[in-house]
């Protein structure tokens, strides 16, 4: 099988590494890739926003499965694009990627499938959405509709707050088109946890469940960040809770799909907040999560390919999936400065004596240059390890992330802590 990936973080990169592993795969590319999927792939200087050159190679390379990474190429219509052309992808279409591109359709879907989540208004008009907030009372959440790296959910404490982040999205349009509409609502109390699904249409595979750790600095303070480490099981989302979120949440909305015109093809990432009401939805990402998915490659077992290309074409391989009883644990490393402004270009050491067995470096921030590989990102790679239970893969991350350096290097030191493995 010939494969190109598209996308640069460290997502693609554990992509890569587990692609690496299937006996059907023969070649692989990574479009535009960072220093770790040069060591395993073919990079192919294409951005992952240029979707005709990414059809082109795709065609002209006789490619039989490109896997998309990131959000924006498949709210684009990449695989619209890819399927007009008889090219295999996995990924959702246009249509059915709105659950991630627009906050106000994810609402609406799940009020329409009685799916649980925050209770909202979606508004266009600044001052209804202020009045329907301040009904609601404090906190709660102001959400722009659309794409926004991320930082479109703002949570405002009181009503000051609440109307600065109405005026910053709705008025000074601070994510540009994203924040032409908005959706309030309320504050859910809680502990978040991932759900990612395989999804055919009908069908879907659970995978592994994770839990990432979005703030900078350790005991969950300072700025929120891409993610700062992951680890897999979650046991917060295991057990009674699992079968709650299956049988609430995931049955609800996959049934329910075809009859609102989605066919969901390609992961499904369910972001959940787990609090006494049960596991309620905070929002969907229509792609694998970064750095869940540096924690859920090294517990697939089976052969990614097939169930991929499988997936893109219809119909799921379940055969080809098993679930590795181990645990696993992320940590990723950081710039100086991230997430705010940070260098770039400063030579990473130590990656060869990081090497352990059950651990992989997954790059994120990464550029070969020569021999060197040197940083060109913020969150500049992660260290995943696996072991027995959490405690054991925390064990071996941190042994291996010790022994890297870049001038500023910062990673947190509790990753995991929210599962109780710090005191042991
Ligand atoms: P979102 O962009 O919707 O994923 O929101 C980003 C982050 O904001 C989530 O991961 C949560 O930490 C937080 N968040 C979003 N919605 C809520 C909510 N209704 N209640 C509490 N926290 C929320
Ligand atoms: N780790 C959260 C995400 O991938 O959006």
């Amino acid at each position: 099988m010939k494969i190109l990936v598209v996308g640069s973080g460290g997502r693609e990169h554990a992509l890569c590494w587990k692609l690496r592993q299937s006996p059907q795969l023969r070649q692989l590319w990574c479009a535009p890739g960072n220093g770790g999927t040069a060591a395993i792939a073919e990079n192919v200087p294409i951005k992952a926003s240029d979707i005709p050159a990414l059809a082109r190679f795709a065609e002209t390379n006789g490619t039989d499965l490109t896997i998309v990474g990131p959000e924006a190429p498949l709210c684009d219509g990449i695989v619209d694009a890819f399927r007009a052309r008889g090219l295999r992808i996995f990924g959702p279409d246009r249509n059915a990627a709105r659950l991630e591109g627009s906050k106000v359709f994810a609402k609406e879907v799940m009020d329409r499938l009685g799916v649980p989540t925050a209770r909202s208004g979606t508004f266009a008009d600044p001052a209804a959405a202020r009045d329907f907030g301040h009904r609601l009372g404090f906190p709660h959440v102001v959400k722009a509709d659309g794409l926004a790296a991320g930082k479109g959910a703002i949570i405002a404490p009181d009503a000051a707050a609440a109307d600065a982040a109405i005026r910053q999205i709705m008025e000074e349009k601070a994510f540009g088109a994203a924040g032409e509409r908005v959706v309030v609502e309320e504050f859910l109390d809680g502990e978040e946890a991932s759900l990612q699904l395989l999804v055919c249409g009908r069908e879907w595979v659970v995978l592994p469940t994770s839990q990432d750790h979005k703030r900078v600095g350790d005991g969950d303070t300072g700025p929120n960040t891409g993610g700062m480490g992951a680890y897999s099981p979650a046991p917060i989302l295991e057990g009674a809770a699992l079968a709650e979120a299956e049988n609430r949440i995931v049955g609800p909305l996959l049934e329910g799909f075809p009859s609102l015109g989605i066919d969901y093809r390609g992961l499904l990432y369910v972001g959940l907040m787990i609090g006494r009401g049960g596991p309620k939805v905070l929002e969907f990402n229509c792609r694998f999560g970064d750095p869940e998915t540096q924690v859920l490659m090294p517990r697939i077992e089976g052969d990614l390919a097939t169930l991929l290309l499988g997936c893109s074409e219809g119909h799921l391989e379940r055969s080809s999936f098993a679930l590795s009883p181990k645990s696993a644990l992320c940590v990723v490393a950081a710039a100086p400065g991230y997430p705010g402004d940070y260098p770039t270009g400063q030579p990473i050491s130590g990656l060869d004596q990081a090497a352990a067995p059950d651990v992989a470096i997954f790059h994120a921030g990464t550029r070969k240059d020569g021999d060197r590989i040197i940083t060109a990102g913020g969150r500049v790679l992660a260290v995943a390890a696996t072991g027995k239970d959490l405690r054991t893969a925390r064990d071996r991350a941190y042994a291996s992330i010790s022994k890297i350096h870049f001038p500023g290097v910062h990673y947190r030191t509790d990753i995991g802590a929210r599962a109780g493995i710090n005191n042991l």
